[in-house]
């Protein structure tokens, strides 16, 4: 980006942890386009509660937060006993892991943690919990540059791009996972134009994505959810990228923001290719079908109204639906395999049943 700090006129990353005063602190990414406030979170708990209420979104950018959050956790415990200590980081850990269930990030994130503070004394392994949490965020941004190295050369000078939600820095640490390819080609001097949906209910699109892409001055147009079939018919999009919350490994599924699977239908009936750009967490080496993947089902009071600012800048409520309706609001999808052209990930572009195959150099080191 750089998501500049307007206060303190610095760069800033989505997620960082001050260690000094154990606080995680985020950006708002509800207030964004409108504010870029920074949050901090004092105790592990609140912590778990800016990922529900997504204050802080994004798989990787609720990943690192929880890995933030369970080191934040670990540090409050006092005393010496070591079997005391691992019982407070495993009920900080489920408390974390709820906070939402449909992305996997989270819960390798502390994975990736939690094995890092498998020995040693209750000091060494609070010393060693802060460590990790930073490493993976570290590694995230890391990864994020080398989906944008592997993915740019699929990004031609001219070409018409349609990204969904926001899969952007604001969704990870930094430079995100669907944008990098963007971010890099940009860099390299091609011009491209990029179609953002809006993403209904919250608009993340709208509001996240089409941020960031004017703050680098990548051209962009917002488009409503349902314009993406006559533009494809239209023979006006070349290529769809997108990012995902759990991808199985063993069958090549992705779930991602609601809206992701038609998407999909859509993109393979026009003959357009089909990305999904993921970092190392985002991958479920476990689950068996995309069926078992939890699907988060939010508020309805999120599709029957909308969040905006009014003339006078103040942040409003608007309720938009015939009052007394009731509404619905899964707030994921999953794609099956054979909809998907490649996951852009660090190691290169992969298959969807290509996946399993690199296991070893894409899993995360859980011991
Ligand atoms: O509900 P959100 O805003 O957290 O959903 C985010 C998405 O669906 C993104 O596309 C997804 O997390 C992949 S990129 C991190």
């Amino acid at each position: 980006m750089k998501k500049s700090d307007a206060r303190r006129g610095s760069a800033r990353r989505t997620v960082t942890f001050d260690a000094g005063r154990n606080e995680v602190a985020l950006i708002d990414q509800r207030l964004l386009p409108h504010q870029l406030e920074i949050l901090r979170l004092p105790n592990y708990r609140k912590t778990a509660q800016a990922i529900t209420n997504m204050t802080v979104r994004g798989a990787g950018a609720i990943g690192a937060t929880a890995a933030f959050g369970l080191a934040q956790g670990a540090m409050v415990f006092r005393g010496r006993q070591v079997p005391a200590f691992v019982r407070h980081v495993k009920a900080v850990f489920a408390v974390l892991a709820n906070a939402r269930l449909t992305a996997v990030d989270p819960v390798n994130a502390m994975r990736f943690v939690q094995g890092r503070m498998a020995a040693g004394t209750v000091q060494e392994r609070q010393a060693a919990a802060v460590a990790a949490a930073q490493q993976f965020a570290d590694e995230n941004v890391a990864e994020c540059e080398a989906i944008g190295r592997h993915g740019s050369g699929l990004i031609r000078p001219g070409m018409r791009i349609l990204t969904h939600c926001n899969a952007g820095a604001l969704a990870f640490v930094d430079v995100g996972t669907a944008t990098a390819p963007l971010y890099a080609a940009h860099a390299a001097g091609r011009r491209f134009q990029v179609f953002c949906t809006e993403t209904r209910p919250r608009g993340q699109g709208a509001a996240l994505t089409a941020w960031e892409l004017a703050q680098r001055g990548i051209a962009h147009h917002i488009i409503a959810d349902s314009a993406v079939a006559h533009l494809m018919q239209c023979g006006e999009i070349d290529c769809v990228i997108t990012g995902s919350d759990r991808v199985l490994a063993r069958t090549g599924e992705a779930a991602n923001k609601i809206g992701t699977y038609g998407l999909a239908v859509l993109a393979r009936r026009h003959r357009i290719p089909f990305y999904i750009a993921i970092p190392r967490s985002t991958i479920d080496w476990h689950m068996r079908s995309g069926a078992a993947i939890p699907i988060e089902e939010r508020d309805e009071a999120e599709v029957l109204g909308a969040w905006g600012v009014d003339a006078r800048g103040v942040r409003t409520h608007v309720r938009t639906a015939n009052p007394g309706s009731r509404a619905r609001n899964p707030a994921f999808d999953v794609t099956p395999a054979a909809l998907i052209t490649a996951f852009i990930t660090p190691v290169g572009l992969l298959g969807p049943r290509q996946l399993l195959r690199h296991r070893k150099a894409l899993e995360l080191p859980f011991h």
